[in-house]
């Protein structure tokens, strides 16, 4: 059975791809831009292609029986329908919570016909990446909305779950809501690195333009959608839920776990 991994140098197509090895898949296919520089694992057929660039992807989903989708709405429906016409029978796409902007991911899936798994991360821990620079440079985070709480999931079990939809049966149909284990505020998950780094921070609340200003260094015209967003949060936390660890045998990875693991990053 051989497998394609798109966006296989990705956050969490390249953790798809060790995932897969760890479970003992044979024949796994994967796609990036530039072979070279992949670093992939050994036993891993390498593929030039890119999902933006549909002509690309005849040769690589030539032979593919199930393939992970890294979510690029522009093509999206392209590959899709290239994907029916290779023959593929599973795809295991990754892209976000129902009708939000990456519903275009599911419809384009939905309607090339193709038996799908539909995986719907919310955040990721690794955006926390967003505090960086300001914890590498002091106790201070100036961010927005402690008190906005969600339940953000790592990146290795977004990954961990996908393997097993496309490696196991009884999955097909199915949408799965990927949370990490508990939902917590933002305050919360910024104490939670300082302990990892031995260290006190305080989070202090920007104004809501002051914060979409701030975002709007890294994140562009998404910013003010962004703060928005929190600003929700802070009304309607989000909840944690157990599908990660109903999904793997175990429980999801925690922030303070993942803070811990990751400390480089803030340092
Ligand atoms: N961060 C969150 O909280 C969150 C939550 C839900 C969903 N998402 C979605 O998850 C996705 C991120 O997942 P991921 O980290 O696994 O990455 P990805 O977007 O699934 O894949 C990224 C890979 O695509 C390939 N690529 C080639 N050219 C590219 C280009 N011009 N632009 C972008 N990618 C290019 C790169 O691999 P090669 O160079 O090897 O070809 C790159 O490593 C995003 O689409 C995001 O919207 C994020």
């Amino acid at each position: 059975m051989k497998i394609l991994v798109t966006g296989a140098t990705g956050g969490v197509g390249r953790l798809v791809v060790d995932e897969l090895l760890a479970a003992g898949a044979t024949d796994i296919r994967a796609l990036t831009v530039n072979p070279a520089k992949a670093g992939l694992p050994d036993g891993v057929e390498v593929v030039r292609g890119f999902l933006g660039r549909p002509e690309t992807l005849p040769a690589a989903l030539a032979g593919v029986d199930r393939m992970y989708l890294a979510p690029l709405i522009e093509t999206n429906a392209r590959t899709c329908r290239l994907a029916a016409e290779a023959g593929v029978r599973r795809i295991v796409d990754m892209a976000g919570a129902k009708g939000d902007h990456w519903q275009a991911i599911e419809d384009g899936v939905e309607e090339c016909g193709v038996p799908f798994v539909h995986l719907e991360p919310g955040e990721f821990m690794t955006n926390s990446g967003i505090w960086s620079a300001q914890i590498a440079a002091g106790d201070v985070v100036r961010d927005g909305y402690g008190s906005a709480a969600n339940a953000p999931i790592a990146v290795e079990d977004i990954a961990t779950v996908a393997a097993r939809c496309l490696l196991e049966d009884g999955h097909e149909g199915h949408s799965y809501e990927l949370t990490g284990p508990e939902s917590l505020t933002r305050r919360e998950r910024v104490d939670r690195i300082g302990a990892a780094l031995g260290r006190e921070l305080t989070y202090v609340d920007l104004p809501h333009e002051e914060l979409v200003e701030q975002l709007s260094e890294a994140m562009g015209e998404y910013a003010r959608w962004y703060a928005d967003g929190l600003a929700q949060l802070a009304e309607h936390p989000q909840v944690a839920l157990p599908t990660v660890a109903e999904l793997t045998g175990h429980p999801a990875t925690t922030f303070a776990a993942w803070a811990r693991a990751n400390t480089a990053m803030f340092e």
